[in-house]
């Protein structure tokens, strides 16, 4: 089985590695070919971790003999040669809309497809396909070769039979599937970017630092990782452009988000991947 993935940043590249782990042949397209070193990166660190960790026999661990399950291109065509087309590029509907086009396009018709968005109704993604039956949300948690559990998305029209073949496909990658209907940010976003933006607001607000917002979660309630700690490793943009989702969905200024958010992500604080959101990272060379 090929599965086709268009977009190697955080969650295409943690996409291909699950399945090239589990044996598939994977298309990892991306329009910036300088993520394709990145997400060799991101690889080689975490099969360490799931070794360290011992989460798979270290003998499936081999970063080298999954990289080599994995073909990058920077040509969106060459996804016409996948089974499964699992699209997962930046969370903008209009950069969603036109890439969707060109998949319906280039891909048969026959081929299921998914999208890892993290707010955006699966409904409208599979309203830019002529396949919406054979669409389906799959809302991976980050870092995928980490998470056991994925939040899976139905739409309106997704058929019974692509959540059954869905299913199976992350049975394959080590993965249980969480079934929710469709509704802007699911379940999972539609709780914590509210929790994530009014933890920012409260640094805005001075009330707390960054460090000691995140302590109280982590001591008192037990959480593994603090609300601002989570928001850099799913990436800053992502969380602005995921609130911009759910208030333009639901109208309601409940998730209208934090200027404080803007301005880092506009300052180019994205979090992790650029190296410093509310905390620093030393990027690896
Ligand atoms: N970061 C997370 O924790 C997380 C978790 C679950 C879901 N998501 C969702 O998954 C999707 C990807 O998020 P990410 O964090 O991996 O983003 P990212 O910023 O790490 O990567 C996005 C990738 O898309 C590529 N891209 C953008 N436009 C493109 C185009 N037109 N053609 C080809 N490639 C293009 C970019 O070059 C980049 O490599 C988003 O919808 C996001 O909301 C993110």
């Amino acid at each position: 089985m090929t599965i086709g993935i268009l977009g190697a940043g955080i969650v295409g590249s943690g996409v291909a590695h699950c399945a090239a782990q589990a044996g598939m042949q994977v298309i990892l397209s991306d329009a910036d070919s300088r993520q394709w070193e990145r997400a060799q990166k991101s690889i080689a660190e975490i099969c360490g971790l799931q070794k360290m960790l011992k989460m798979r026999p270290a003998d499936q661990c081999q970063a080298e003999d999954i990289i080599s399950r994995i073909s990058f291109t920077d040509d969106i065509e060459k996804l016409a040669e996948a089974d499964f087309v699992i699209e997962a590029i930046s969370e903008l509907e209009d950069v969603k809309r036109e890439v969707l086009n060109a998949l319906d396009r280039i891909c048969p018709p026959t081929v299921r497809f998914a999208s890892t968005t993290s707010a955006i109704p699966i409904t409208r993604l599979a309203s830019f396909t002529t396949r919406a039956n054979l669409f389906v949300g799959l809302h991976f948690m980050n870092p995928v070769p980490l998470k056991p559990m994925v939040e899976m998305i139905r739409g309106y029209h997704t058929s019974e039979e692509t959540l059954e073949q869905t299913k199976e496909l992350l049975k394959a990658m080590g993965k249980k599937a969480v079934l929710v209907n469709d509704s802007p940010g699911f379940v999972s976003n539609r709780v914590l970017m509210l929790t994530v933006n009014e933890a920012i607001w409260l640094v805005q607000d001075r009330v707390a630092s960054p460090r000691d917002i995140d302590a109280i979660f982590k001591g008192c309630f037990g959480h593994k990782m603090g609300p601002l700690e989570t928001a850099d490793m799913i990436g800053l943009d992502t969380i602005l452009q995921s609130l911009q989702v759910l208030v333009n969905h639901f109208g309601d200024p409940k998730y209208r988000p934090c200027p404080l958010l803007a301005q880092m992500v506009d300052a180019g604080l994205l979090g992790r991947k650029s190296g410093e959101g509310f905390f620093k990272y030393n990027l690896r060379k």
